[in-house]
C-alpha cells in the first residue's frame, strides 16, 4: 500500500502525520519505507536526530518522479508513506498518481479550511490518471472542548472527501518526539497521541480493504 500525506498549505502537519503514522504501522509489525519528497528535508532531519535505530527506513526523493520511482521501491516494503512539500504541485501530483490513499491533514482554523480547496483540485486532477485513489481528511491539532474544533468538524463535512473518525489532538509530546529523534509511538508509547495514531492505523487498514473510492 502507498500512502501520501498531502496538502499544499504549509505547516498543517504533513510531516508530523507521515513520520508518526509510518512509526505506528511499523510498531504493528509492518516493514515501512518513509519517502521524504520535500526539498526542506524535514523528515530526513527528524530521522537524523535519532541516536539509535529508527523504526522505519527513510529516503529523500524531492523530485516530481515519484510516479516512476515509488512502484519499484514499494515492492520491497509492506507500506510506503510519502511526505510531500507545501506548495510544490508537480511533486505532490507525482505522488498522488501512484498512491492508494491520500491523507489530507487540516488544522481547525478557517484559514486552513479555506486553502483546502487547492488540494481538493489537485486530488481531482490526479484521480483522472489514478481513478482508484481514495482520499480522507485528517483533523490535526484538534484542541479539546473548543468551539472552533467542533465547528471545523462540521465545516469538513462540506469537503468532497470523508473525514477520519480519529482526530489528532494538539499535544506538546508530538513536538518533543521530533527533538528526541523518535516517532511518537517510540517516544511515549502509552501516551494519548500514540493511541490516536494507532486508532488511525486501524481506520486506514479498514479503508484499504473497503470498496468506496
Ligand atoms: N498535533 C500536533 N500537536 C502539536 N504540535 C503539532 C501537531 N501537529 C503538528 N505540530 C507542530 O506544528 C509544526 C508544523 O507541523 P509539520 O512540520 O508536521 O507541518 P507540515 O505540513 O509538514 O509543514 P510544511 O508544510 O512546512 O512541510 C511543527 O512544529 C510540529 O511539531
Ligand atoms: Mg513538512
Amino acid at each position: 500500500m502507498i500512502l501520501v500525506i498531502a496538502n499544499q498549505k504549509g505547516g498543517c502537519g504533513k510531516t508530523t502525520t507521515a513520520v508518526n503514522l509510518a512509526g505506528a504501522f511499523a510498531q504493528r509489525g509492518m516493514d515501512v519505507l518513509l519517502v521524504d519528497s520535500d526539498p526542506q528535508g524535514s523528515a530526513m532531519k527528524w530521522r537524523g536526530l535519532a541516536s539509535g535505530t529508527f523504526p522505519v527506513g527513510v529516503i529523500a526523493l524531492p523530485m516530481p518522479v515519484l510516479d516512476q520511482e515509488i512502484p519499484k521501491l514499494a515492492k520491497k516494503y509492506d507500506l510506503v508513506v510519502i511526505d510531500t512539500p507545501p506548495g510544490m504541485e508537480t511533486i505532490t501530483r507525482s505522488a498522488l498518481v501512484v498512491a492508494d490513499l491520500a491523507i489530507i491533514p487540516l488544522q481547525p482554523s478557517p484559514l486552513d479550511l479555506w486553502s483546502g480547496t487547492d488540494i481538493v483540485g489537485l486530488v481531482r486532477k490526479a484521480q483522472q490518471l489514478n481513478p482508484g485513489l481514495r482520499t480522507r481528511l485528517l483533523l490535526n491539532r484538534k484542541i479539546h472542548g473548543t468551539r472552533l474544533s467542533r465547528e471545523s468538524v462540521e465545516a469538513l463535512k462540506e469537503f468532497p472527501f470523508p473525514l477520519f473518525e480519529t482526530a489528532i489532538h494538539q499535544r506538546i509530546a508530538l513536538a518533543e518526539a521530533v527533538t528526541a529523534g523518535k516517532t511518537i509511538t517510540d517516544f511515549y508509547p502509552d501516551g494519548p497521541s500514540s493511541s490516536e495514531y494507532r486508532a488511525l492505523v486501524e481506520e486506514i487498514v479498514s479503508v484499504g480493504m473497503g470498496e468506496t473510492p
